[in-house]
């Protein structure tokens, strides 16, 4: 390894620029030169690179986004876009590549490393926390301090005013962010996209609630929800069936992935960057560095690893205890 490339791929996610800066740096310290790749696999398709040395990756562990800029690629589907992406790689003398993303990024990532036989080493950076064969991806436990700030303030409002407040998390396919900032926040009910709730079931919980003597009550919902109704829907609906309810939304959107991560996805985007460095060297290829049980270890590409197996089953029946 003489020469690697790095590149941030699909949703940022906070904690990416700390990732890159310990690649970097890491590289550095192993005599290997380290290119940042502007615009994910887009930019490798173009050959947009920058030298990374130690020094121009500085004052960046602390900040939120993705210096290197991402996007999701539609050219990276095609063998046309991967085969020029090849061709850039091999025109820069580039050895191996290292891609911090989710799991879409990663398919990609492993197709690419197949098809071309060239070293690819993934870096699980998504808030939703839905790459399997991790127990953490980066940027996801900035999310959730961020979703429990903005509820504790929610709280505030809706104990002031005795409402019923919906509240909307990312999480499309998954319901990690929901289930955790929800237990975290103390969150009446939680709707995640894994488990089907119908209207009625929803109904008989929150009056559940109102019997037991709560006068507000939070609930936070998934994207990808299984109700079937966007959450102005779903609180109109609410209200129109129940007219004690005061009834209000507030959807959190893109605020969830920005801001300076937190000390845990700086420290993890810092492990998972080395470790990606030291698999390379080590002649690994198509793994993801991931941490498991609190160690950092490396994982195939797409493998489902039994750590996460139950993993929402044990959180739903804490959630639907604590919450009585
Ligand atoms: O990064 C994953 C995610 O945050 C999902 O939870 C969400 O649905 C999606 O990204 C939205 O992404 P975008 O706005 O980039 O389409």
């Amino acid at each position: 390894m003489k020469k690697i490339a790095v590149l941030t791929s699909g949703g940022d996610s906070p904690g990416m620029n700390a990732a890159i800066r310990a690649v970097a740096r890491a590289a550095v310290f192993h005599d290997i030169e380290c290119y940042g790749v502007y615009r994910g696999f887009q930019g490798l398709i173009e050959g947009d690179y920058e030298l990374l040395t130690a020094r121009s990756v500085k004052n960046l562990i602390q900040k939120g986004g993705t210096f290197l800029k991402s996007m999701r690629c539609e050219g990276f589907r095609t063998r046309e876009g991967r085969e020029n992406a090849f061709n850039q790689l091999k025109k820069h003398e580039i050895d191996g590549l290292i891609v911090i993303g989710g799991d879409g990024s990663f398919r990609g990532a492993s197709l690419f490393g197949s098809e071309f036989d060239f070293p690819v080493i993934g870096i699980p950076s998504t808030i939703d926390n839905d790459v399997q064969g991790t127990d953490f991806s980066i940027g996801f436990d900035t999310a959730l301090n961020t979703v429990v700030e903005a509820i504790d303030k929610i709280r505030d409002t809706a104990s002031s005013h005795n409402r019923l407040f919906l509240v909307e998390v990312m999480g499309r396919d998954a319901g990690n962010i929901a289930l955790n900032a929800g237990i975290g926040a103390g969150a009446g009910e939680i709707l995640i996209p894994e488990q089907k709730i119908d209207f009625e079931e929803l109904l008989e919980a929150l009056d559940k609630h109102k019997a037991t003597g709560k006068s507000s009550n939070i609930v936070v919902i998934a994207e990808g929800d299984q109700t079937g109704k966007n959450i102005s829907e779903l609180a109109g609906q609410i209200q129109q069936q129940r007219k004690e309810y005061d009834v209000r939304v507030t959807v959190l959107g893109h605020i969830q992935r920005g801001g300076s991560p937190s000390c845990y996805d700086r420290v993890l985007a810092s492990r998972l960057g080395v470790a990606a460095v030291d698999a390379l060297m080590n002649g690994e290829t198509k793994v993801m560095t991931a941490v498991v049980h609190g160690k950092i270890i490396t994982v195939p590409f797409g493998d489902k690893t039994e750590l996460h197996l139950n993993k929402n089953e044990e959180l739903m029946r804490v959630a639907k205890i604590i919450s009585i």
